[in-house]
């Protein structure tokens, strides 16, 4: 099983293929997601020092140049495990004061992915 550190909280292992948004916060709780996973919030934004894909989805790419953000960070709803990674979680629901992290994100990327290599 690939092994996902949350810089700052620990190692897990996680299963392979899932959404890295749904990784932390099953695993760690303390991350946002308000807009459900879909791409239009950047509230799920991490920073990878192990394992960034390559690949983007077109809804997190197009979402990362509209606000200057390509190689700043990644939104970890369009991102899926496939293998270990390493992140820093940028917008902590606990500190966050948003009164809940928003709707758990699908287990499936939403919107449907179309993939994409800069
Ligand atoms: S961009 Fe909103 S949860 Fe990822």
């Amino acid at each position: 099983m690939p092994k996902l550190t949350i810089e700052g909280v620990g190692e897990f292992e996680v299963d392979n293929g899932i959404r890295l948004v749904l990784a932390i916060g099953d695993n760690d709780g303390d991350i946002n997601y308000a807009c459900g996973g879909n791409a239009r919030c950047t509230t799920c934004r991490v920073k990878f020092s192990v394992g960034e894909p390559d690949k983007y989805t077109k809804a997190e790419y197009e979402k990362l140049s509209q606000t200057n953000s390509i190689g700043e960070y990644r939104l970890s709803c369009q991102c899926l495990i496939d293998g270990d990674m390493s992140v820093a979680v940028l917008d902590r629901f606990s500190i966050s004061g948003r009164p809940d992290p928003g709707s758990r994100p699908d287990d499936n990327i939403t919107p449907n992915a179309e993939w994409v290599v800069p």
